[in-house]
């Protein structure tokens, strides 16, 4: 830690001091037009070198993955290899106008092209659209899918959407802004879907199915065939939340049990940035019963030559021109470069390293369904009198980790999150479990040293929630 005071922009400003010399006025000056100039506006004033200074001690408060492990769950922070940058900035990808003609912007249509060739495969769809621009708004485009299907065979009632009470918050909220209605479908003992509460809730009004596999409990659905039967056989459609992609590519291809629509999020499993709501790509892919009706345009390829199209039924736009193609670009350049055995490869260390985790761990972090995870695990932080989840999380950070993800899902009381990811050495897990087995230890003998955590950072415990939704942006020196 260090212990010189940090001192703000405003408190290193000295009178007159200036960071750049501008050349001699060689136009007649004329006056800043009115308004411009607030005197109620402080600038600092100061020279080059410190407001670099300012600004890199203010980046290097960031957390990154390229600085420290990351084990958010349910957001798959894994390393974003460095030739997906390097791909992306290449000039003919970042120097193409949107509105340049398809013939004459054959390169960009190849990539999403061939990319849409991948994910098909990786997913075993008939067709997929990389137009959305997130998980929730692939979630978005595909309700709207059903409802359009719904519609197009004159079921107008078939408005209900069952979810399972693991999901994650965006699947009700993308059912509830597409207009249907959901119903929520408790787990069983073992943390998968009830199925006599599923049985009981397919009725004519239902449109279909909203689930996660791997749930977010971590723990992979093994009824999800006869689940998916069991809503087909009621006239609905199965939507697959599959967010959670990282524990299956190369293993299992969804359209193979049942799926009839799903979304992937390019920015969790295929290595693109992600945080702050994007940019990123939440794909859609369908099964045939569904392909019609993607959001467009996707790429077409004829005679060699590609070009962007609407699906005949398409729900239409949900992103303007190509989406983020910028993403597109990176997540091509990942599977290119792990190709089809790397895929596989990838699905499995993510799966051996959260069971490694939740071997070494499970003995001091209690779990609520102790059965083998898939590519994270939920565990408990309420074992020591006093102590919290919120408690340990905080702890963490002292110790230099981004702490899991806590309160969910809803289902665990006290809930910690673990998702290690795939790329993470047997050694920075092992560092991981000591500091987690060390704060379990302080939990028991020091609860107050928990309570007060962090200690280590230039700010305590904020209002999480005042700190997101009413943050204070300006200096008030
Ligand atoms: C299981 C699950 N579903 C959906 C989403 C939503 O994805 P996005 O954040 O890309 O909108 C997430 C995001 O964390 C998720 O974990």
């Amino acid at each position: 830690m260090n212990l010189r005071p940090e001192p703000l922009a405003f408190e290193l400003s000295s009178p007159g001091r200036v960071g750049v010399a501008l050349p001699k006025c060689d136009v007649p000056a004329s006056p800043v037009p009115a308004g411009l100039l607030r005197p109620e506006l402080r600038l600092p004033e100061m020279d080059e070198l410190t407001v670099v200074r300012h600004f890199t001690r203010l980046s290097q408060k960031n957390f990154s993955i390229d600085t420290e492990f990351y084990p958010l769950g349910s957001c798959t922070m894994k390393y974003n290899p460095k030739a997906n940058e390097v791909a992306a900035s290449q000039p003919g990808w970042k120097g193409a106008h949107p509105l340049v003609a398809d013939e004459r912007n054959q390169g960009s249509i190849e990539l999403i092209w061939r990319l849409q060739e991948s994910l098909k495969a990786i997913g075993g769809f008939s067709a997929v659209s990389l137009q959305p621009a997130a998980g929730a708004h692939g979630e978005l485009s595909g309700v709207f899918m059903i409802r359009a299907y719904h519609l197009a065979r004159g079921n107008p009632g078939r408005v209900k959407m069952l979810i399972p009470d693991s999901a994650h918050g965006t699947n009700p909220a993308s059912c509830t802004m597409a207009g249907l209605t959901t119903v929520t479908i408790p787990s069983d003992a073992d943390g998968g879907v009830d199925l006599d509460a599923l049985r009981a809730a397919c009725d004519e009004t239902v449109a279909g199915i909203m689930i996660t596999n791997p749930s977010t409990l971590g723990l992979f659905e093994r009824n999800i065939e006869k689940i998916a039967k069991m809503v087909h056989d009621a006239g609905g459609l199965v939507y697959g939340d599959g967010a959670n992609m990282n524990a299956l590519t190369g293993v299992l291809r969804p359209a193979d049990v049942g799926i009839d629509v799903m979304h992937f999020n390019l920015h969790k499993t295929f290595s693109t940035p992600h945080g702050g709501g994007g940019p990123g790509v939440g794909m859609v892919g369908a099964a045939p019963v569904l392909a019609e009706y993607l959001p467009g345009p996707i790429a077409t390829r004829k005679d060699g030559t590609y070009a962007m199209a609407m699906p005949s039924k398409s729900i239409g736009r949900m992103k303007a021109f190509y989406g983020n193609f910028g993403v597109l670009v990176r997540a091509y350049t990942y599977i290119r470069m792990l190709g089809e055995e790397g895929m596989r490869r990838l699905a499995e260390s993510a799966v051996l390293n959260a069971n490694y985790l939740k071997a070494r761990l499970e003995k001091a972090y209690p779990i609520k369904y102790p059965r083998r995870c898939m590519h994270e695990f939920v565990a408990m932080g309420n074992f020591a009198e006093g102590v919290h989840t919120l408690d340990i999380a905080k702890r963490m950070i002292d110790y230099g980790y981004h702490p899991p993800t806590i309160y969910f899902p809803l289902i665990v009381p006290e809930a910690l999150m673990v998702e290690p990811t795939e790329t993470e050495s047997k050694e920075t897990l092992d560092a991981f479990v000591d500091v987690m087995l060390k704060i379990a230890e302080e939990a028991r003998t020091d609860p107050e040293l928990l309570r007060g955590a962090p200690h280590a950072t230039p700010v305590g415990r904020l209002d999480e929630v005042a700190a997101a939704r009413c943050p204070v942006l300006c200096y008030r020196g």
